[in-house]
């Protein structure tokens, strides 16, 4: 069996997607299910590029002991020095970085030729070499790379102390055949290849990402980055939980990696509540439907011998059948027990907190489930704003003009509006609009999911609000989707009404 190291960057690639972006609070909490998950690499952030992300790496560097914590630059010694400075706290520390190896960046983003860019590859990895002993060299746009070329700096690269190096597929452009040969060139013409590990990090804008991972590693690259959900730029990266199941299910390839697969059903659903980002239904290993089965040959069938249609055991991957449904009656105990199941620990204080929210929420509806409860854990995310929705009051029907009232809590000072609109949501964002007298704002995108089913359930909404050229993201859930929408509405305005 040959060791698969996982290297996760759902805090790094994944959360620079637009509306993803995490506290420190939050992403600690991420890396700590991460550390409990198993993965051997955590790439906790971009030091250099702001004062938040230097603050992250540092405060996972010391929350988090057995990943490596890796921190990223560019070939630029200021990043370097920036990633060696936020790597202090880290029991294992590793700096990542590279420059585009491609003719695209070369001569369009850098202007220069291939001799230059090798020289500066060289040169950031001995500078890096110097301040921490793990130094990872990217080849940015490796995918589209010419592979001579790409065999020369990651010979150079090695040469000058780089522990592993990784070829990204940086816009998602191979294909499977490709891209596992251009490991298997790497892996036969750089003589020095077997003194570092060759990574895959891989994009999924045409829906390749995991196809050209596994076969970079069926090539012989040792390292996978991959995000929890697959989350990322554009159309995302590589999942971790596809690349974990995949080699528990194929043991016949001989690969094993560390990651605890009955953790990942936990952690997928803490990612995409802390982040917002839904998971979509049919998603491999971690959609709502991976192991629905509608059609009654297949109920059938699984239920006579579950192998006949799954491949994979629920229970595997954290999902329990049997676990115990949370309503009302339920105590403090069990929603405990819930939360370590989905990855979440908490001090009795912020217990206490989420139980009164818990027991509100079990009196409006009958059974609780695991997006309720992490809903829940979120919620005092809103204990910052400045501007509070105290209170909400709509009328609407079929020949009804819809009127609402709101009454907002700005920084302690109480204003009330009402408003007319062309439904109860539009005449709640117009009162909002009036009581803090600014209509400046546009609604760019708005969607609303029930969590899972029933009149009385939890709807979520993701709005994306427009205001002096930029986007902010809004936020809410709540079993009144009116109430729901309208506090979206106020989470994305708390970004910047200061
Ligand atoms: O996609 C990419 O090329 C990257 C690098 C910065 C590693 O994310
Ligand atoms: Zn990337």
């Amino acid at each position: 069996m040959d060791k698969l190291f996982i290297f996760d960057t759902t805090l790094r690639d994944g959360e620079q997607v637009p509306g993803c972006q995490l506290n420190t609070v939050e992403k600690i909490q991420v890396a700590r299910a991460l550390e409990g998950l198993g993965v051997d690499v955590i790439e906790a952030g971009f030091p250099v590029s702001s004062p938040g992300d230097f603050h992250s790496v540092v405060e996972i560097s010391k929350a988090v002991t057995w990943p490596t914590i890796c921190a990223l630059t560019r070939a630029v010694e200021k990043d370097i020095d920036a990633a060696a400075e936020a790597l202090k706290y880290a029991k294992k520390g590793r700096i990542h970085t590279g420059i585009g190896t491609s003719d695209y960046h070369i001569r369009h983003k850098f202007n220069s030729n291939q001799e230059e860019i090798l020289e500066r590859a060289v040169a950031a990895t001995k500078y890096a070499k110097r301040l921490v002993e793990d130094v990872e060299f990217y080849c940015e746009d490796a995918g589209r790379t010419d592979n001579a070329y790409l065999a020369r700096v990651v010979e150079a690269v090695i040469k000058a102390g780089a522990t592993v190096v990784n070829i990204p597929d940086t816009t998602g452009y191979c294909l499977p055949d490709e891209y596992g040969a251009k490991i298997k060139y790497l892996m036969e013409h750089v003589p020095n290849v077997h003194q570092a590990i060759l990574s895959t990090h891989c994009h999924n804008d045409l829906g390749m990402a995991t196809a050209n991972t596994v076969q970079g590693v069926l090539n012989g690259a040792r390292q996978v980055e991959v995000t929890i959900n697959g989350i990322g730029e554009r159309a995302g990266n590589t999942s971790l939980e596809e690349i974990a199941m995949i080699f528990k299910s194929h043991k016949e390839r001989e690969i094993v990696t560390n990651i605890n697969t009955t953790k990942i059903y936990g952690i997928s659903r803490m990612v995409s509540s802390l982040m917002n980002m839904p998971v979509q239904p049919n998603k491999a290993v971690v959609g709502r439907n991976a192991f629905a089965h509608s059609s009654g040959i297949h109920q059938d069938g699984v239920l006579k011998n579950r192998e006949s249609y799954e491949i994979m055991d629920p229970k595997d991957i954290g999902i329990d059948d049997n676990a115990i449904v949370l309503t009302a009656r339920s105590g403090r105990a069990a929603l405990k027990h819930r939360l370590s199941m989905l990855g979440v620990e908490m001090d009795q204080e912020k217990l206490d907190k989420v139980y009164q929210e818990f027991l509100k929420l079990a009196d409006r509806k009958k059974d609780i489930n695991d997006d309720d409860v992490l809903m829940l854990v979120g919620k005092d995310r809103t204990e910052m704003h400045r501007i509070k929705l105290e209170h909400l009051q709509v009328t609407s029907g079929i020949g009804l003009q819809s009127m609402a009232s709101v009454c907002l809590n700005m920084a302690g000072v109480r204003r009330c509006e009402a408003a007319a609109g062309n439904g109860p949501v539009d005449a709640g964002i117009k009162a909002v609009k009036k009581a803090i007298s600014n209509s400046d704002m546009t609604i760019q995108e708005f969607l609303i999911q029930a969590i899972s089913k029933g009149s009385d359930d939890t709807g979520k909404v993701h709005m994306q609000v427009e205001y002096n050229g930029s986007i902010y993201y809004g936020f809410s859930a709540n079993t009144d989707i009116i109430a729901a929408s309208v506090e979206a509405f106020v989470d994305a305005i708390n970004k910047f009404i200061v």
